[in-house]
């Protein structure tokens, strides 16, 4: 596939040299220095690039949107037309200190993020896994049981581009339904923060589910 990064920060610059790595060709866009891009694609390998959030987004069939929520305008805006584009977002809808969320209950940031732009094809995916277990996830794949990775949306062909994209970096995808189960994933990912980053293991967290018969 070809996807493009909206966010080449810890998520999508980690995320998006592994998905270069898995074979996907790769177009890092949006950080604040041109350079830091060049460098990210040419340590990807493969058919990795820099570019602008309009180059990324222009041929892809799948964006990956990693940026802060107080950055959505300008990062949108500077994509372009993303009509019929599938947009997976990893960004969770904190405030300004990180410390909250800032929708949530009745709605999430998935969804908040679809209506502004309603023609957009928008799925929830890899926000409830921290950076820094991404690469380690990618490593052990194919040796034992793969950690989950919970994921959601409306529509099933987008949810096929996100899934693959999932199992393309070593994780077990798991449909968590329509968008608006983000209400729940959301938070269940500011847990999983919690438990990596005040936890007295570091970081480096994944989860599994398992479900049990009688
Ligand atoms: N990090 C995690 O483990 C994690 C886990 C789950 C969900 N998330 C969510 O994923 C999203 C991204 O998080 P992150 O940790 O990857 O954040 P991050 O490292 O700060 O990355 C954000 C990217 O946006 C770029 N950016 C910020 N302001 C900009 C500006 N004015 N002009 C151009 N580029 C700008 C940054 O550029 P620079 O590279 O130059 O700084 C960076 O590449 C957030 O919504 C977060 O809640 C993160």
């Amino acid at each position: 596939m070809r996807v493009g990064i909206l966010g080449s920060g810890l998520m999508g610059g980690k995320l998006g040299t592994l998905f270069a790595r898995a074979g996907h060709e790769v177009v890092f866009s949006y950080a604040r220095r041109r350079k830091k891009l060049e460098e990210l694609a040419r340590e990807a390998g493969g058919r990795a690039r820099a570019g602008t959030p309009a180059e990324a987004s222009a041929q892809a069939h799948a964006l990956l949107l990693a940026v802060h929520w107080s950055r959505f305008d300008d990062v949108l805006k500077q994509a372009g037309d993303l009509a019929g584009k599938v947009v997976v977002t990893c960004s969770l809808p904190m405030n300004d200190d990180n410390s909250a969320l800032v929708v949530g209950l009745a709605s999430s940031g998935a969804e908040e993020l679809a209506k502004r732009i309603p023609k957009a094809r928008v799925v929830c995916a890899f926000n409830t896994v921290p950076s820094e277990v991404l690469f380690g996830v990618y490593e052990a794949r194919g040796k034992g049981a793969r950690p989950s990775l919970v994921y959601c949306g409306d529509d099933s062909g987008d949810k096929r581009v996100a899934s693959e994209l999932i199992r393309d970096i070593g994780f077990d995808p798991v449909d968590a339904g329509p968008l608006r189960v983000a209400r729940y994933t959301e938070p269940f990912a500011l847990l999983v923060g919690q438990l990596a980053y005040e936890g007295k293991e570091g970081p480096e967290l994944a989860y599994r589910f398992e479900r049990f018969r009688k």
